[in-house]
C-alpha cells in the first residue's frame, strides 16, 4: 500500500490532471462520394488502459461530420475518431466474402475554441496503415 502511494505520489508530482480537449470537422468520401448519410463517427482517447469513448456524431448527406470530445485526462490525450465503413482497402478482406472495415485517424488537440478541419477524406485513398491511420476489417458472415 505504501508503495503504490509513494508510486502515485511521485507521479502526482511531475504531471498533473489536465481538461483536455479536441474539435474536428471533415468530410468523408468513398471514390468521390459522401459515405452514406448517419455513418456513425466516434471520437475516443487512445489510453492504455483501454480507450475511452468521449462522443459521437453521425454524417450528414453530403459526408460532413462534426464532433467535440473533451476529457479531464492524468496521462497524455491522443485522441482519435473511427468510423465504420465499406470502402475498402479490399486486400485487407481476407476471408473471400465481404468485409466491414474500421479506419481510425489520430487527430491533434485543440485549444477551447478551435477547431482541427481535416477537410476531404478520402476512404478509398487512405493507407491501410501509417502513423495516424490505422484500417482493420472483419468478415461479414
Ligand atoms: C438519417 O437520420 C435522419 C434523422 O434521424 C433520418 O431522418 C434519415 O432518414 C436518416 N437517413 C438515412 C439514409 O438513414
Ligand atoms: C458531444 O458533442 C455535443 C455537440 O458538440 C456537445 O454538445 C456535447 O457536450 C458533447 N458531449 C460530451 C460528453 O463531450
Ligand atoms: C498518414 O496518411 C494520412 C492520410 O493520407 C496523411 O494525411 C498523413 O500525413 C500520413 N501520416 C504519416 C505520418 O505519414
Amino acid at each position: 500500500m505504501f508503495s503504490f502511494l509513494l508510486f502515485f505520489g511521485l507521479f502526482a508530482f511531475t504531471q498533473q490532471f489536465s481538461n483536455q480537449e479536441a474539435t474536428v470537422t471533415g468530410n468523408i468520401l468513398c471514390k468521390n462520394q459522401p459515405i452514406r448519410e448517419n455513418t456513425t463517427v466516434t471520437i475516443w482517447d487512445d489510453d492504455f488502459i483501454g480507450d475511452d469513448e468521449l462522443n459521437s456524431t453521425m454524417t450528414d448527406n453530403n459526408g460532413f461530420f462534426y464532433l467535440y470530445g473533451q476529457e479531464f485526462v492524468y496521462f497524455s490525450f491522443q485522441p482519435f475518431i473511427s468510423l465504420r465503413h465499406g470502402c475498402g482497402p479490399v486486400s485487407l478482406c481476407q476471408c473471400g466474402k465481404r468485409c466491414e472495415y474500421e479506419t481510425r485517424i489520430w487527430i491533434p488537440s485543440t485549444a477551447p475554441g478551435e477547431t482541427h478541419h481535416m477537410g476531404k477524406i478520402r476512404l478509398d485513398r487512405l493507407p491501410a496503415v501509417n502513423a495516424t491511420v490505422i484500417t482493420t476489417a472483419s468478415c461479414l458472415a
